[in-house]
């Protein structure tokens, strides 16, 4: 842990630090833990560093990269005249540090392996003690996609990295559980009217309390992913993303309204109950209708809840000879005065748990895209095979 950079050894860097340092400035990759997912950071400024990231995530060649840098300093040197577009400095107030990236113009320092030719390039102040110190110590800004392998979930484990990655990458930090479990929201301002181009960490609502992004929108939210395919100018948003290897059933409540968010009161928690009861039926019925179509030796099920586990009251009925793996995506109950913790830090780890279960259908919960559940609806959207409305 960082702490002992700054505390009582405070000139002595810690090894791992160091060891971080010498790969990075030898061009080679380093999987790192973000306050979002963990990340596979290289030399921004370094196009053969660069390049390697992709060859290890068999990234598509025409999907940029977020660059994370440790001070508006560092950001400065990086732009066209060192400076920060003014439209950003209420946001960057903030939400700097944190899960926000932000697209600004794009100077010649940038190598084009970076942006894929775009006119911006994004950028990140991660808010996670190692990603800072490692950026920090180093001196580099650092492009990092998540270190996943390109299709799969982000990881918000370090062990996640290692079931993708192996000893390709050779050096993983590991510090535990990432806080959001979720990527950055990324937002352009540069465009006449702002938009968010992928939701995240920091919310729509939030974003839009900000000084010159009341009118914020979110780009294309109601088009479907095949007709991204067809406008390459929307890096990222294309791909298919986040997929476990089971086919994900997205359950959504046909009457679930916008305004309606379930973790936010009392009141609402009330009639999130009900509906939660109405969900754990509708994954009932589903199940029932798989277990039609399979073979005598059944099917493993994964259901996987928005809600936290004490409201799991009852677990549906297993048809026969069929298997069911119960998770949640949140934990923010545990901790009641915290309710504004998210919603969603659980959801790619349980997809991978539930791989490695050999589960056949993931039963998703689906909630209302207000606050945090725009980002969570985002991903499930796109991992979702099939959506049932009930
Ligand atoms: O939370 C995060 O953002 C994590 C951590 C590691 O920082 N990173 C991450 O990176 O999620 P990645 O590469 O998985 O996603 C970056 C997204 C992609 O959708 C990409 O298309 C978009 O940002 N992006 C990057 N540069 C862009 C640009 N110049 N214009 C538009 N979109 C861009
Ligand atoms: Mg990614």
């Amino acid at each position: 842990h960082p702490a002992t950079v700054t505390g009582n050894n405070a000139h002595q860097v810690p090894k791992w630090l160091q060891e971080a340092s010498r790969l990075l400035h030898s061009n080679q990759a380093v999987a790192l833990p973000t306050e979002t997912v963990y990340g596979l950071a290289a030399n921004a400024l370094c196009p053969e560093a660069v390049e390697k990231i992709y060859r290890l995530k068999n990234r598509p060649a025409d999907n940029p990269l977020i660059i994370h840098v440790a001070s508006l300093a560092m950001l400065r040197a990086l732009l066209p005249d060192r400076r920060i577009p003014t439209v950003y400095k209420d946001l960057i107030a903030r939400y700097w540090p944190g899960p926000l990236t932000l697209l600004m113009p794009r100077s010649a320092l940038i190598p084009d392996v970076v942006t894929c030719g775009q006119a911006t390039v994004a950028v990140r102040f991660p808010a996670h003690p190692v990603a800072r110190a490692v950026i920090a110590y180093t001196g580099l800004p650092l492009a990092a996609p998540s270190a996943n392998s390109s299709g799969k979930p982000s990881p918000t484990l370090a062990q996640h990295v290692w079931d993708d990655l192996r000893e390709r990458v050779p050096l993983i930090l590991d510090a535990g559980q990432c806080e959001w479990g979720i990527e950055s929201t990324v937002v352009d301002g540069l465009r006449v009217s702002p938009a968010i181009l992928r939701p995240g960490g920091v919310t729509l609502e939030q974003i839009q309390k900000v000084v010159g992004f009341r009118d914020c929108q979110v780009y294309r939210k109601n088009f479907t992913d095949s007709r991204l395919e067809q406008t390459p100018t929307t890096p990222g948003m294309k791909y298919r993303h986040y997929s476990p290897n089971a086919q994900v059933v997205l359950l959504e409540r046909r009457t679930l309204s916008d305004d309606v968010h379930p973790l936010t009161n009392e009141q609402e928690e009330a009639d999130y109950e009900s509906s939660h009861k109405e969900f754990l039926q509708a994954a009932q019925n589903e199940m029932e209708r798989l277990a039609l179509t399979a073979t005598p030796q059944g099917l493993t099920f994964g259901l996987l809840s928005v809600h936290p586990d004490r409201s799991l009251i009852t677990t549906p009925i297993v048809p026969a000879h069929c298997q069911l793996h119960v998770r949640s995506m949140t934990d923010w109950s545990k901790d009641p005065t915290h309710s504004d913790q998210p919603c969603s830090r659980h959801l790619f780890k349980s997809f991978r748990e539930f791989d490695q279960l050999g589960v056949h259908y993931i039963l998703v919960e689906g909630t209302s895209e207000a606050h945090e559940g725009l980002a969570l609806m985002n991903r499930l959207r796109k991992a979702a095979t099939r959506t049932v409305y009930y």
